[in-house]
């Protein structure tokens, strides 16, 4: 009988049996494992004559090898097919687009402010950011506007308590500043104010940006000459500020300061209503009662102030007619401030 070859023929019809490599593993292990039929023909020496146990146990061990051979090539064949279908199954379309993650962008708002810090960083101004929560005493009383005065009800203010409310102007800021630091000051104050005010270009929450300058010899001049730069970099390069008179409790002189308009350059439009100048802000020389109520010597310094409305600008800027718009954050509006 020619065990070698029956044995050998018995391995392939089990290899041939195999759907996986698992299942070849096991057929494998039935002839070449510690109980599989190889080990068995060794254990059947015992019972042969002893001189013929050497031919014997030479054609096991070659039956071995042989079978170690036929299964390490078949295992090899099985692998590489196995791969096949795996990377069939798992097959990319390289040329399929790829998808996107939408990328972000600022706020008009945040965009607009960050523009101004800029701007005047450039020219030496410091950031400080008073509380939104403020006592009548930083929001009206020390900015020279007593409780008897008609300012207050200009500015329809919310209150929390009767001595709390949210404050209504960022020129809080200024006394709170004030009081900490002396002169020189070049202060920019950026933050949200809140007014019981509703319509197309009001609303109850707004960005106001706010600027303090107090030193020795701080004139008026000195305003418009930062203003100019202001425009320049805001609206246009051509862009100019004329200043008209005006009151606010907390300046004197005050002015209301207008741009030239940067849609018709100064010719007339719907923007500006055919007078070529826009109102952009408000400002004047701090108030010597100012002064006084924060330590300063008003004959020793002088300095002027402004505020903006962030989200005036911004209308101004990219033709925004409803202040309702910056606050929907609907991402159709938004999506077409990206850089
Ligand atoms: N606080 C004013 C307002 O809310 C704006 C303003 C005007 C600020 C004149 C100033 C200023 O600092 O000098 O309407």
């Amino acid at each position: 009988m020619d065990i070698e070859n029956d044995v050998l023929q018995e391995a392939k019809e089990a290899a041939e049996k195999a759907e996986d490599s698992r299942a070849l593993y096991e057929a494998k292990m039935q002839f070449l494992g510690r109980s599989g039929k190889v080990t068995a023909l060794m254990k059947r020496m015992k019972d042969l004559a002893q001189e013929m146990r050497p031919a014997f146990g030479k054609q096991v061990n070659a039956l071995r090898e042989r079978l170690e051979g036929f299964f390490a090539e078949i295992e090899a064949r099985m692998k590489e097919r196995e791969m096949e279908k795996k990377l069939a199954a798992e097959r990319v379309d390289v040329t399929m687009p790829g998808r996107r993650h939408g990328k972000g962008t600022l706020h008009p708002v945040t965009r607009v402010k960050n523009e101004l810090i800029d701007v005047f960083a450039g020219m030496g101004f410091e950031v400080f950011e008073g509380p939104e929560i403020e006592n009548e005493y930083y929001n009206f009383t020390a900015l020279n506007t007593p409780a008897d005065h008609p300012a207050r009800d200009m500015q329809d203010t919310f209150y929390l308590t009767d001595e709390f409310l949210l404050r209504t102007q960022t020129s809080a800021g200024q006394i709170r500043l004030m009081e900490k630091k002396k002169p020189p000051i070049k202060m920019l104050s950026p933050g949200r104010v809140f007014r019981s005010d509703d319509d197309a270009t009001h609303s109850p929450m707004f960005h106001q940006m706010e600027g303090l300058v107090v030193d020795k010899g701080v004139t008026l001049c000195d305003l418009q000459g930062m203003l100019d730069e202001f425009a320049r970099t805001m609206f246009s390069e051509t862009s100019k500020t004329r200043l008209r008179p005006s009151y606010f409790p907390f300046t004197e002189p005050s002015v209301e300061v207008d741009v030239s308009c940067h849609a018709c350059g100064g010719k007339g439009c719907s923007l500006c209503k055919g007078t070529g100048w826009i109102e952009v802000l408000g400002a004047g020389m701090v108030n010597r009662r100012v002064l006084e109520n924060c330590g300063v010597d008003p004959d020793v310094y002088t300095g002027f102030a402004f505020g903006m409305g962030i989200e005036r600008i911004a209308m101004l800027k990219y033709g925004v007619n409803n202040i309702k718009l910056l606050t929907e954050n609907d991402v159709r509006f938004l999506e077409q401030f990206k850089d």
